[in-house]
């Protein structure tokens, strides 16, 4: 008896300490932390309660019941972060290669019921060779668990997953349908078919990293939306993210402190250049705006021709959707679209108010476009936008052209509050292809045709190269100069704190996915 109690007692220790050393520092030799090393950086001090400890898999194919680990490749628990409750799983790559088995999983979904119960975040730190091989159909099942819970889950409270090592196969659907994805740069990779499969059926030669690394996922097919150096920055990272969200999606984002002063801000007067056709950052506009160094971008480096991200406007939590006049002019495209629907989404879930910086000449033209359903993508942002009951406030600082005009969160698709610049350009399109087609006739006709263009190009602009004939109808509710910008958001973002907005009785929308 005595000698079960002590063979218990070691096996406790190693499931404590992620593994022997052995395996710790197997996991160290990959540049990587521990499951345990990574939870004990995440959590506050002291914080952390450890559930199911003692779990064992029930598996006994393949000699499976010599090899046991008290926790069967996963920690599971709670604590907390900065004071708030969360729940985290972080899978122990030195069990079975963090494998998921039936109770693994049972393990993660116990995790998810308490999440859901209490109303707080799930955060997963993945490093997982998928499904554990020996279980057969037993871990398949385990996986569809998670993701009926994912879903149930999405929408209630944040779900973050950061992917910390390998993620491969059905795993990646997990991830997938949580709010964030993080992406640790070297050292992890998510796929549905790893390069040997890859080259097996298209005969591709393409390695992990470049089929499904970080730089891949966070430029070319935008499926993480975050990137880090290392482990520890991908922690921190997760911190930050929490730090601008709410528990669950009846509550509210934490606020910071704010004295408001004076706020007037001259920096915003000299980012317009005096050309319309010359590009800005429109980062400049943000910073200017929002409170100094909260700016937290999302999808920093997937369709940057949109920006989205997370910031703070006296102390309290905004999402940010803008159009980039430094890429593509700032159009809207297929996959920019995508981005700020899902963003926008995101905000809307969990009652985080959007500001939306308006500078679109339209929507990129182009058979790439039509043919990858630039109406049906397009109509994603409109929706989404259309949809979003949270305080929404717009500025155009410069071009609101055509359609893009409309969806860029305007008055008529239920936009609060919406102000532009003097420098705003409100218009069915820009005034040289206006004047072109509208007066074609006129310019044919004219001794000087080129003269006849300007003349013309000039009328329409006096006309519609202004914010002023939409202000008039109410289509903007103010023009503002530059420098005031932030005291205004700050007042109509306090005035719309307790927006309630109702959507129609409805089983659910149908979004154009
Ligand atoms: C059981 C596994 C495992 C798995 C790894 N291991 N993956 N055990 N089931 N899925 C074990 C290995 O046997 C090894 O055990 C230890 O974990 C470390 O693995 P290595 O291969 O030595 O590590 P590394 O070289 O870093 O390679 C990592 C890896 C590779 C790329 C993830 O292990 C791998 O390709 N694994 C299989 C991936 C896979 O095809 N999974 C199934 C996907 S399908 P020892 O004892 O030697 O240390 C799937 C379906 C889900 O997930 C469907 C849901 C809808």
């Amino acid at each position: 008896m005595d000698k079960q109690k002590e063979i218990l007692k070691s096996k406790i220790k190693e499931a404590y300490l992620g593994g022997g050393q052995d395996r710790i520092d197997k996991q160290h030799a990959k540049g990587k932390l521990t499951a345990r090393e990574r939870v004990h950086f995440l959590l506050d001090e002291g914080s952390f309660e450890e559930i199911g400890v003692l779990v064992t898999h029930r598996t006994t194919d393949f000699g499976m019941e010599r090899q046991k680990f008290y926790g069967d490749g996963v920690i599971t628990g709670y604590g907390t972060v900065n004071g708030r409750l969360i729940y985290v799983f972080a899978q122990d790559f030195t069990v079975f290669g963090g494998s998921l088995s039936e109770t693994h999983a049972e393990k993660i979904c116990k995790l998810m019921d308490l999440a859901m119960k209490t109303g707080a975040p799930l955060v997963g730190l993945n490093d997982s060779g998928g499904a554990r091989i020996q279980e057969g159909v037993r871990s398949l099942g385990g996986y569809a668990d998670i993701f009926y819970r994912n879903v149930m889950a999405s929408g209630v409270i944040p779900q973050i997953s950061a992917i910390m090592g390998p993620c491969a196969g059905g795993a990646v659907y997990s991830p997938a349908m949580t709010d964030f994805t993080i992406m640790v740069e070297n050292t992890s990779y998510m796929f549905v078919t790893g390069p040997n499969v890859v080259k097996t059926v298209t005969n591709e030669e393409v390695s992990s990293e470049e089929l499904g690394g970080a730089s891949t996922h966070s430029t070319k097919s935008g499926v993480t939306h975050l990137t880090a150096a290392h482990d520890i920055d991908c922690i921190d990272q997760i911190k930050r993210l929490l730090s601008y969200m709410p528990q669950n999606c009846e509550g509210k984002t934490p606020s910071l402190p704010y004295d408001i002063q004076e706020e007037y801000r001259d920096e915003l007067e000299k980012i317009i250049p005096d050309s319309a056709n010359k590009p800005y950052d429109i980062r400049d506009v943000i910073t200017g705006i929002i409170d100094t160094d909260t700016f937290y971008e999302i999808h920093e480096a997937y369709a940057d021709n949109i920006i989205v991200g997370f910031a703070r406007i006296a102390g309290k939590t905004i999402g940010i959707v803008a159009n980039q006049p430094m890429s593509l002019a700032g159009c809207l495209d297929v996959d920019s679209s995508k981005k700020a629907a899902r963003f926008t989404r995101t905000c809307d879930c969990f009652n985080i108010p959007l500001l939306v910086l308006v500078d679109v000449p339209g929507f990129l033209p182009g058979t790439d476009q039509e043919w990858n359903a630039i109406i049906t993508n397009g109509a994603k942002l409109l929706y989404a936008l259309s949809e979003a009951t949270v305080p929404r406030i717009s500025l155009i600082t410069r071009k609101a052209y055509g359609g893009a005009y409309d969806v860029m969160n305007s008055k008529h698709i239920g936009a609060d509050m919406n102000f532009a610049w003097p420098t705003a350009e409100i218009a069915v399109m820009g005034a040289k292809g206006a004047s072109e087609i509208i007066f074609r006739k006129e310019i044919k006709e004219a001794d000087d045709p080129a003269a006849k263009l300007l003349e013309k190009e000039q009328e329409y602009a006096d006309l519609f190269a202004n914010p002023y004939s939409a202000a008039q109808r109410g289509f903007i509710d103010e023009v503002i100069q530059p420098r005031e910008t932030r005291r205004k958001l700050i007042r109509a973002f306090a005035m719309l704190e307790n927006k309630v907005a109702v959507l129609p009785k409805k089983k659910h929308g149908n979004i154009p996915l």
